[in-house]
């Protein structure tokens, strides 16, 4: 008999997920790890996502295909937990083609993997207008209405597109409903169903070649050896269930994640890697506890290009919160940290570390539940001493000065989970292991 087992096992299989609100530094860290796997997977999320990789001096930015694209030889695969939005699939695809990346018979698409469709951006739209000061600051991109359609039942996937007399049936059907909302709900303009129909049907040839069950796949490849990078999106802080709902998104970009996004077991896990940035930042509305003052956050935003890839909208910044960082840790089990963007704090004179918080004259340090308790929230910090010194050109450990090896000594005592890698610049080149 047949069974999931690590039997044939040779190397390891990795999870990169977001520790913080997003736009950690994942993509770096996937590109880099790449090397040790044969196989990069997204697990969750959608074109919300903002992936920088910056090669030789080349920057690309995936918002669909996972970041080991640029790694020849190497296979990539959009798992079924992903809301995939096949037009903008097709746009990222001959992007990469045009810049020489070679991408056809190495990407593979879940045939289970639900479809963002046109009416799912109007919605979420719409929705965040109507919502006016209440908004939740999306990303506009139709994440919430399609995960909404997927957990009501109503949801249209990969391999329905592949069935183009089912596929119109199925639009014309939602699309009643969806036409409902956008005109009697939100006084907009409906949606076509039969015009969105022709528009997908019509790619829907450059897609099937793409389309696989790809838990069989993975489970094939896993069975003969090989390893795959599970690469997540958005953060734990933006997890439906973990995150500051409901100023989150609308998937499990946590480590639980992982196994519905590609249907394979949790046995198949070995490395759970947490990005985090020295700092911390945020787009998008919600608490914030260690967001810096206006004026400052301002200088680390310019210093750290602190600027939405997928929106360009300005990121909030903050100190690196622990009590944050610990919370993710326990929700994921996090094996190792990937620290980035240190090369960012370096001149300061003091760096302030969030150590607990002050609500209503107490200290605690757990992440809490209510939301009206997390923005009441004040933090406790714990000052640093600040550091001279480029960092850019760091490649161990022994080229950083005393206090930034002080800054990461101080960030694995509180939350006891090893760094392994530090990050000093946004190039692959730029990163060493820490022993
Ligand atoms: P992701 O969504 O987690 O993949 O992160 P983003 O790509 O949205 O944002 C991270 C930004 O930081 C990108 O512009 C990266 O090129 C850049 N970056 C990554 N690591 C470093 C680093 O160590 N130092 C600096 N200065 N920039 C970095
Ligand atoms: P990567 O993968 C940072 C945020 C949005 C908003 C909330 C909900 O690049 O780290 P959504 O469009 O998902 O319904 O928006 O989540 N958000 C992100 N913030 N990085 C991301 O992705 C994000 N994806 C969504 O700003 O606050
Ligand atoms: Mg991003």
């Amino acid at each position: 008999m047949k069974t999931s087992s690590k039997k044939r096992r040779r190397k390891e299989n990795l999870v990169v997920i977001g520790a913080q609100w997003g736009d950690e530094g994942k993509a770096k860290m996937v590109d880099v790890l790449t090397e040790q796997v044969d196989i990069v997977a997204r697990y969750q999320g959608g074109s919300n996502a903002g992936h920088t990789v910056v090669a030789d001096g080349r920057k690309f930015v995936f918002h669909q295909i996972p970041s080991g694209i640029l790694h020849e030889g190497k296979k990539c695969v959009i798992g079924n937990g992903v809301v995939l939005d096949p037009l903008g699939l097709l746009e990222e695809m001959n992007s990469l083609v045009q810049a020489g990346v070679k991408v056809r018979n190495r990407l593979i698409i879940s045939d289970r993997a639900h479809l963002l469709m046109p009416y799912h951006r109007l919605l979420d739209g719409a929705s965040e207008t109507h919502k006016g000061r209440a908004k939740i600051g999306t990303t506009n991109r139709g994440i919430g209405p399609a995960y909404m359609d997927k957990m009501a039942r109503v949801g249209l996937k990969v391999v329905d597109l592949l069935e183009p007399a089912y596929f119109r049936s199925k639009v014309r059907e939602v699309a009643k409903e969806k036409n409902f909302w956008l005109k009697k709900y939100y006084g907009q303009a409906e949606v076509d169903a039969d015009k969105t129909a022709d528009a997908y049907l019509k790619i829907a040839p450059q897609i099937r070649p793409l389309v696989a069950d790809t838990t069989a796949y993975l489970e094939g490849r896993l069975q003969a050896g090989e390893n795959i990078l599970a690469e997540g999106a958005q953060g734990t802080l933006l997890d439906v269930d973990f995150g500051t709902y409901p100023y989150v998104t609308s998937s499990s970009a946590s480590v639980g994640g992982v196994c519905t996004g590609l249907g394979i077991g949790p046995q198949w896990l070995d490395e759970i890697y947490g990005v985090t940035k020295a700092y911390t930042t945020r787009v998008g509305e919600g608490p914030f506890p260690s967001e810096m003052e206006p004026d400052f956050g301002e200088k680390i935003r310019k210093r750290g290009g602190e600027y939405g890839a997928t929106t360009g909208r300005p990121r909030r910044c903050g100190w690196l919160d622990l009590v944050a960082l610990q919370y993710a840790c326990r929700v994921n089990g996090f094996t190792g940290i990937l620290l980035t963007k240190l090369d960012v704090l370096s001149y300061l004179q003091t760096i302030s570390l969030c150590v607990g918080y002050k609500v209503k004259g107490q200290i605690i340090r757990e992440f809490p539940a209510s939301l009206r308790r997390l923005a009441d929230c004040r933090p406790v910090y714990k000052e640093m001493k600040g550091w001279k010194g480029d960092l850019s050109s760091a490649s161990r450990v022994g080229d950083l000065p005393a206090e930034a090896r002080r800054y990461l000594d101080e960030i694995e005592k509180t939350i006891q989970v090893p760094i392994q890698w530090v990050s000093v610049g946004p190039d692959r080149a730029q990163i060493f292991q820490k022993p």
